[in-house]
C-alpha cells in the first residue's frame, strides 16, 4: 500500500497515462464549446480522482501539437464505486490547434492525461457553506461565479457544496452552459446579448451591493471579470478566491513558464494555483479591442514596391514554386500577390547529388543545390510564361562569383521582369554563393555591382547565418538595395544513423518550415527596429520569409515590420495555404479596423507596453 503519498487535502500521486474517450459533443447552442468525457484506470491506491478546482494536462492521441493543454475538470466520479476507475468530464473551449484536436475526439479514441494538478477551491479554516447559511437565516454566505468557459471549475466546486448553501452567478456572451450540476439557492445568469437571463455583463447582476451580502466568493473567468471581483471584494472586505488561467508547458511546477506576479512574490499558476486568494493577485489593465471596419468598407491589401504594384502581400517563395506552372489547377495562381521564381544562375546547374530532401520535426531539410536551366534559358522560356500568370513576378538571381551575378543581371535588364530578388545567401551551393551575404563588405560589393547594371527594384535575400545581419542589411541599403528579403533557410545537418554518415552529400542542408518562424521573425523584427533608427526616406521594405504556414503568421510578420510575406514550404503540406493566408489576412484587417497594410505594419514595435498606451 502506498497511501502515505496522499496529502492532507486528499490529493494523491499524479496519473500519467492514456484515457479512453467516452464521448465528445458540442454543447447545445454554443459554436465552440465541447463536453469531453473520458475514463481513466488508476494504477495505485495513492492515485485519486480530481478535487474541485483541479485540472489535467491533456493531449489527443495521436497529436500534431507538441505539448499538453491545461483543462479544468468539469465533473468527475468513480465508475461503479471502483476507486481505480474514474470518469472525468472536461468542458473545452476550442480556440487553437491543441484544443481543436481535443474537441475532435470521438468515443473509442485515446487521449493522454497528466493530473490531477493544482490546488483546490475550498472554504477557509474548515468552514461549511451550509452552516454559514444556517447561521444567516438560510441566506447563503458563499457566492460562486463563473464567466464563459470558467464556469467549468466553479460548477464542479459548486456541485461539491450542499444544495442551496450558496448562490451562483454565471456570465456568458450568448446562451448558457455548464450549469447542470449547480444546485444553488439562487442561480443568476447574465448574457451579453440578452439571450438568457439578465441582459448585460456580470456587474449588471453581481453589483457591489449584491457582493456585500457574502462572506466568501469563488470565481473563474476572463481577467476583466476577475479584476472587477477582486477590486469590489477588496473594497467591501469580502474574501475571494480566484482561479487563474495561464499557458503552460510542464503543468507540474518545473518549467516556471506559468509564473505570475503577486503581492507575495512570483507564483506558478499550475503548482501554487490555479486558485489564489484574490487579494494577492495583480492584474494588468486589459488592452482595448480594436473596432471592425465599417460595414461595406474593404481593407486594401495592395502595396507598391518602388513603383512595382502587388495586389496583395502574399508571394510564392523562391525554390518552392518552380516557375509558376506546377501548382496551376491546384488553386487559382492568379490570386497571388507575387511569385519569386526558382533561383537561377548565369549558367545552368544540375544541383546536388544524392538525397535532396527529408521531413524533420517542424519542417523539412533540403539540398537541391540550385538546379536551374541558367538565365538565358530562363529569359527565353520560363519568364514569358511566368509573366502570363497574373501575379507580380520577381526573378530570383543567385550566383557564385561577381562576374556571374553581373552578367546575368545585365541580361535580365533587357527583359520585362519588373524586379529582382538578389539571392546572396543560398545555403546549398559550394563556393561563394553562401558567403556573399555573410558579411557587410561582401554584401555591399555584390549588391552595388548588380545595382549598376540592373535599374529596376532589387530586394536582397539574406540568410540567417550572418554574424551581424543588421550590419549586412545596412550595407545592402548603402549599396542601393530597394528591399530586403529576410530570410533564406537555416543551415542544418541530419545524420543517417544506419550508415553512420551525414544524410546529405553536401553535409549541410537548408532547414525550412514552421519551426524556423520564431527565429526568422526575430530577424525581421530586429532589422525593422534598425530601419526605424534611420530617416524615413532611407527605410526600405522587408519581404518576410520563414515558416509562414497560416494567416496569423503573416499578421505577425507584418506587425513585426514586413511589407509582404513569402510563403514557402507550407505549400507542400497544404497547396491552398497562400489563398488561405490572403483570405485570413483580409478578414483580420476587416475585423480589427485596418484600412491598409501600412496601418498594421510595425505595430508590434512599441516602446512601452501596449496596454499602457491604451488606458482609458
Ligand atoms: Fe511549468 Fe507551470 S507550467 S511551472
Amino acid at each position: 500500500m502506498d497511501l502515505a503519498d496522499i496529502d492532507e487535502k486528499g490529493r494523491g500521486l499524479l496519473f500519467y497515462g492514456k484515457g479512453d474517450v467516452l464521448s465528445c459533443t458540442l454543447v447545445d447552442g454554443q459554436p465552440n464549446v465541447y463536453l469531453l468525457e473520458t475514463k481513466i484506470q488508476l494504477e495505485r491506491d495513492s492515485q485519486k480522482k480530481p478535487l474541485p478546482g483541479q485540472f489535467y494536462m491533456l493531449k489527443a492521441v495521436p497529436s500534431a501539437v507538441t505539448y499538453f493543454r491545461p483543462i479544468s475538470v468539469y465533473h468527475s466520479e468513480l465508475i461503479d464505486g471502483d476507486e481505480r476507475q474514474v470518469k472525468i468530464q472536461f468542458m473545452i473551449l476550442k480556440k487553437g490547434s491543441g484544443t481543436d484536436e481535443l474537441c475532435r475526439q470521438r468515443a473509442g479514441d485515446k487521449m493522454e492525461l497528466i493530473g490531477p494538478l493544482g490546488n483546490l477551491f475550498e472554504l477557509p479554516d474548515g468552514e461549511s457553506a451550509k452552516e454559514l447559511a444556517e447561521a444567516n437565516g438560510g441566506v447563503p454566505a458563499v457566492c460562486v461565479v463563473g464567466g464563459g468557459i470558467g464556469v467549468a471549475p466553479v460548477a464542479n466546486f459548486a456541485s461539491s457544496l450542499p444544495d442551496a448553501s450558496y448562490d451562483f452567478f454565471a456570465s456568458f456572451k450568448s446562451g448558457s452552459y455548464g450549469l447542470e450540476n449547480v444546485r444553488a439557492k439562487n442561480l443568476t445568469i447574465t448574457t451579453d446579448d440578452g439571450s438568457v437571463g439578465v441582459h448585460g455583463m456580470l456587474p449588471v447582476a453581481l453589483t457591489k451591493e449584491v457582493i456585500a451580502k457574502y462572506k466568501y466568493l469563488f470565481a473563474c473567468g476572463p481577467i476583466p471579470m476577475l479584476a472587477y471581483i477582486q477590486q469590489t471584494c477588496a473594497e467591501l472586505g469580502v474574501k475571494c478566491f480566484l482561479s487563474m488561467e495561464h499557458r503552460m508547458l510542464c503543468g507540474v511546477g518545473a518549467c516556471l513558464g506559468c509564473t505570475i506576479k503577486t503581492s507575495q512574490g512570483l507564483k506558478r499558476v499550475c503548482k501554487d494555483g490555479p486558485v489564489f486568494p484574490g487579494e494577492i493577485l495583480q492584474f494588468e489593465k486589459c488592452r482595448k479591442r480594436r473596432q471592425s471596419l465599417p460595414e461595406g468598407v474593404e481593407p486594401d491589401l495592395s502595396f507598391d514596391f518602388k513603383g512595382v504594384h502587388f495586389k496583395n502581400p502574399v508571394i510564392a517563395s523562391s525554390g518552392t514554386f518552380g516557375f509558376g506552372q506546377n501548382y496551376r489547377g491546384l488553386f487559382d495562381v492568379s490570386l497571388l500577390g507575387g511569385i519569386s521564381s526558382k533561383g537561377c544562375t548565369l549558367e545552368p546547374r544540375v544541383g546536388n547529388p544524392g538525397e535532396r530532401s527529408i521531413e524533420v520535426v517542424g519542417g523539412n531539410m533540403n539540398s537541391i543545390g540550385l538546379q536551374n536551366p541558367g538565365i538565358p534559358h530562363y529569359i527565353e522560356h520560363e519568364l514569358p510564361e511566368l509573366m502570363k500568370l497574373g501575379p507580380t513576378i520577381m526573378v530570383n538571381l543567385a550566383g557564385s562569383d561577381l562576374y556571374s551575378y553581373v552578367e546575368a543581371a545585365k541580361m535580365l535588364e533587357k527583359t520585362d521582369v519588373p524586379m529582382m530578388e538578389l539571392n546572396i545567401s543560398c545555403p546549398n551551393i559550394k563556393g561563394n554563393g553562401a558567403a556573399w551575404g555573410l558579411k557587410a563588405d561582401t554584401a555591399f560589393e555584390v549588391v552595388s555591382a548588380v545595382r549598376q547594371v540592373f535599374t529596376r527594384p532589387i530586394t536582397v535575400k539574406l540568410g540567417p547565418d550572418a554574424a551581424d545581419i543588421k550590419s549586412v542589411a545596412i550595407a545592402c541599403i548603402a549599396a542601393g538595395a530597394d528591399g530586403l528579403s529576410l530570410i533564406n533557410m537555416y543551415h542544418a545537418v541530419a545524420i543517417d544513423i544506419e550508415n553512420e554518415a551525414p544524410f546529405f552529400k553536401n553535409i549541410h542542408a537548408g532547414f525550412a518550415g514552421p519551426a524556423i518562424k520564431p527565429l526568422a521573425l526575430r530577424i525581421v523584427y530586429d532589422v525593422y527596429d534598425e530601419l526605424l533608427k534611420m530617416p524615413e526616406e532611407k527605410r526600405i521594405p522587408i519581404f518576410a520569409i520563414g515558416g509562414i504556414a497560416c494567416w496569423q503568421d503573416a499578421v505577425e510578420y507584418i506587425m513585426a515590420g514586413a511589407s509582404a510575406v513569402e510563403v514557402g514550404a507550407a505549400k507542400f503540406a497544404n497547396p491552398n495555404v497562400m489563398i488561405e493566408v490572403i483570405d485570413g489576412l483580409r478578414n483580420f484587417m476587416k475585423t480589427h479596423g485596418y484600412h491598409n497594410l501600412a496601418e498594421m505594419r510595425g505595430k508590434a514595435h512599441v516602446f512601452m507596453p501596449q496596454h499602457m498606451m491604451n488606458e482609458e
